[in-house]
């Protein structure tokens, strides 16, 4: 019996959660998963209701699941909260209680989607790559930080990139363990021209490679990653980064399949446990108007079933369930393109659980 936390959380959060919500259910119904499914609360949801964006019972829950589902957090709502309380600081802290150092964002673009590229069809036409982001290390965790004022009232704003040994030898196996799996081709990006910490992190990056002669490997600096993936992103097999330029090279990456409507993504521990998410976020501008892209979401879980839980039958079926729905020409106003009709998020959730029954 799989345990599975769903964690809808803030703005569309819920609405495509309750669509993943439907699709488990269906499998557990018609195809035999074994799954137990439990929600709790995070992000500002959790705020509001008890004054803390990763309450304990969460946290605990979380813990002894196999994997966690989650919506997304954060809104304008929160804006003037103390950062500490933030919705995201309950999203950081999750990743960081469950060391879910390795986050994984493919983009992929469906070959029926190519005209919402942004790009030019030709230039995106089978793209597939995989971003590894180093999750639990970097900018985003770095001490010293804050924000502290010096002699003359002047205010002075620190954080600190730094990673060690150990945290770059272990995501550079996941990135390489991937690659083996993929096209062989791996792409360590950084910013060693610059910078001390990325210095270390090409010859940490090169010794692992060693144990892996089959993938061809190289170095690229961040800002040319940024320009070669909107030149020329079928270049791009496996691209492994630290956390900060992860966030933003994921962001481009996601814009060129389409719609970040479409893309799932995982972060994992070394235990196969993992938190699965929708690379969008909580977009509270269309927030309970049943209009948001629930494919994310659906597809995220797909993920947990083959990284988690060990079902890579039930994901395919889920996968192969979403190709259908959009080769069908079913479209959420995100991915429509032409004066196509468009279809809301429960539809469209409705949509895969049919495509799954055939
Ligand atoms: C992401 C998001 C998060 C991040 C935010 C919500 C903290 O942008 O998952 O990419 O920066 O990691
Ligand atoms: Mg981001």
């Amino acid at each position: 019996m799989h345990k599975v936390l769903l964690l809808p959380g803030d703005g569309i959060g819920p609405e495509v959660i309750a669509e993943v919500r439907k699709v488990l259910a269906f499998l557990v119904d018609e195809h035999g998963l074994a799954l137990e499914l439990e929600e709790a609360l995070v992000g500002g949801c959790a705020y509001e209701d008890g004054g803390d964006p990763l309450p304990a019972q969460t946290l605990e829950l979380a813990r002894a699941a196999d994997a966690v589902v989650l919506g997304a957090v954060g809104g304008p709502r929160f804006d003037d909260v103390e950062r500490e309380l933030r919705p995201e600081k309950g999203l950081l802290r999750l990743r960081a209680e469950l060391g879910l150092f390795a986050n994984l964002r493919p983009a992929i673009l469906f070959a029926d989607l190519a005209d919402a590229s942004s790009l030019k069809p030709e230039l995106v036409a089978g793209l597939d790559i995989m971003i590894v982001r180093e999750l639990t290390g970097g900018l985003y965790f770095g001490e010293p930080r804050g924000i502290r004022t010096l002699e003359g009232e002047v205010r002075r704003g620190v954080n600190t990139l730094a990673y060690d040994e150990t945290e770059i030898e272990r995501i550079a196996q996941a990135a390489f363990q991937i690659a083996q799996r993929r096209n062989r081709r791996l792409c360590s990006v950084d910013k060693a021209n610059v910078l001390e910490v990325s210095e270390l992190w090409r010859d940490v990056v090169n010794r692992v490679h060693q144990q892996y002669p089959e993938v061809s490997l190289s170095h690229m600096y961040v800002d040319n990653a940024a320009m070669q993936l909107v030149r020329d992103p079928k270049q791009f097999d496996v691209v492994l980064t630290e956390n900060m330029f992860g966030d933003i090279l994921s962001d481009i990456a996601a814009m060129l399949t389409g719609s970040i409507g479409m893309l799932p993504s995982a972060s994992l521990n070394g235990a196969d446990q993992g938190l699965y998410e929708p690379v969008h976020g909580s977009a509270p501008d269309i927030a309970g108007k049943d209009v948001a892209n629930p494919l994310a979401a659906i597809l995220s879980a797909a993920m947990m079933l083959r990284y988690s839980l060990d079902e890579p039958a039930m994901a395919e079926r889920i996968e192969q369930g979403v190709r259908r729905v959009i080769a069908e020409g079913l479209r959420t106003q995100d991915i429509v393109y032409s004066a196509r009709q468009h279809i809301g998020t429960r539809e469209m959730g409705d949509a895969v659980v049919r495509a799954l029954s055939d």
